[in-house]
């Protein structure tokens, strides 16, 4: 099979012999995706480019559209964010100075693939400096974390302020962590035993470490009185922000966690979806919630871009350290999802595709 760059320039011809893809076609456990040898290349289309993947980055949300928690047409190639090289260019992409070749790295559906088709505009040229493992990290949790650390929490945190981060040892919150305090923020950090090497490197002013769950490997939110811990540590202020990828089991605390006008940034729900609460519960502290996502901090290419420079710029400087975790092979697919799931995961973990 050929993938043919729409370009007079460009008319290299890209050989694509059995496209790998690890494919979703009934919603389930782990188990659910499957890969495959055979599964139909993606064809260029104007605006696009063809992306030969080299790691596609594992996410929380891939597991949610593999289990229909959050529905997705069926069948579908797994992942939204990769790394790799440029392997074709339509002449809209060409037009913005992008050649075969060109590192880059990017999230849209479908990353769980040797190839997989990307509007130029989604793109992220990785460069110098940084490796592509590192810049595939970056496309979910750094960004995120860059969002969540500069935006979400609407200003109403400002340098030398309290904020409380859960789940440290884990990939969005490393990066947010670090990211808060390049902010100036004091940042109080919880993770669970086995994380604590790494949480300790993070730069955190206080760390909370708990116990794990019994025989699973993520944080026992009842094994330590964190908001007794956070009043103490913050001179009974309490924390401007919150920022809580866990859900379910932390919500409570994040809630109580906080400081007057304080804001409990809700991002995801490694743990479980957060209930229903009244918005009355926040009277006592005249709070403030927010269920952010990504894509609303992203909403343009200015704004992806300005955000990805940033981090990208940080980590050339040596002012992020990132830790990829693992990285299975493409055909261990079930077992990346279940590692992710059982919250083993010390930062990125990858697929490696080629
Ligand atoms: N809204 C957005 O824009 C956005 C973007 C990215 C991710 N997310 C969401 O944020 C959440 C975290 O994502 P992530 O990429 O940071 O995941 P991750 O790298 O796997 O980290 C999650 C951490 O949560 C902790 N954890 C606590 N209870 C857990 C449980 N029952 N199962 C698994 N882990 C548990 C673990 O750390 P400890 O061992 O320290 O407990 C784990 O390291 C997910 O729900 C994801 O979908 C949202």
């Amino acid at each position: 099979m050929v993938i043919q760059s729409l370009t007079n320039e460009r008319k290299r011809k890209v050989s694509v012999a059995d496209l790998r893809a690890a494919v979703v076609r009934e919603v389930g456990d782990a188990h659910a995706l499957k890969v495959e040898n055979d599964f139909p290349t993606p064809q260029l289309k104007p605006g696009q480019v063809i992306v030969k993947n080299k790691y596609a980055g594992i996410n929380f949300i891939d597991t949610y559209h593999r289990k229909g928690l959050y529905p997705r047409d069926l069948p579908f190639v797994g992942g939204q964010e990769g790394g790799g090289t440029v392997a074709a260019v339509s002449d809209e992409a060409a037009k913005e100075g992008i050649k075969v070749g060109d590192p880059v790295a990017y999230s849209v559906f479908g990353s769980y693939a040797q190839y997989t088709a990307v509007p130029a505009s989604k793109l992220l040229p990785v460069p110098e400096g940084v490796g592509l493992d590192v810049a595939t990290s970056c496309v979910v949790q750094g960004l995120t974390a860059h969002y969540l650390t500069s935006s979400a929490h609407a200003n109403l945190i400002k340098p030398g302020e309290w904020c409380l981060i859960h789940g440290v040892g884990g990939g969005t919150c490393q990066w947010a962590a670090q990211m808060a305090k390049l902010r100036g923020f004091k940042v109080i950090g919880t993770c669970s035993k086995g994380k604590a090497d790494i949480a300790k490197s993070l730069g955190c002013d206080e760390l909370i470490v708990l116990d794990e769950v019994p025989g699973a490997s993520y944080e026992d939110y009842e094994s330590v009185d964190i908001v007794s811990r956070v009043m103490e540590v913050t001179d009974g202020v309490g924390c401007k922000a919150v920022i809580d990828g866990i859900g379910k089991s932390t919500m409570d605390i994040s809630i109580n966690s906080l400081a007057h006008r304080g804001i409990f940034i809700s991002f995801g729900n490694a743990s479980g979806a957060v209930p229903a609460f009244p918005v009355l519960r926040l009277i006592g502290k005249s709070a403030y919630v927010t269920r952010p996502k990504l894509l609303d901090y992203t909403v343009d290419r200015a704004e992806l871009v300005s955000r990805a420079d940033e981090v990208f710029g940080w980590l050339k400087e040596g002012k992020l350290n990132v830790s990829v975790d693992r990285a299975f092979p493409l055909d261990q697919a079930a077992e990346g999802h279940i590692y992710l799931e059982a919250g083993k995961s010390k930062g990125k973990v990858l697929y490696q595709i080629d």
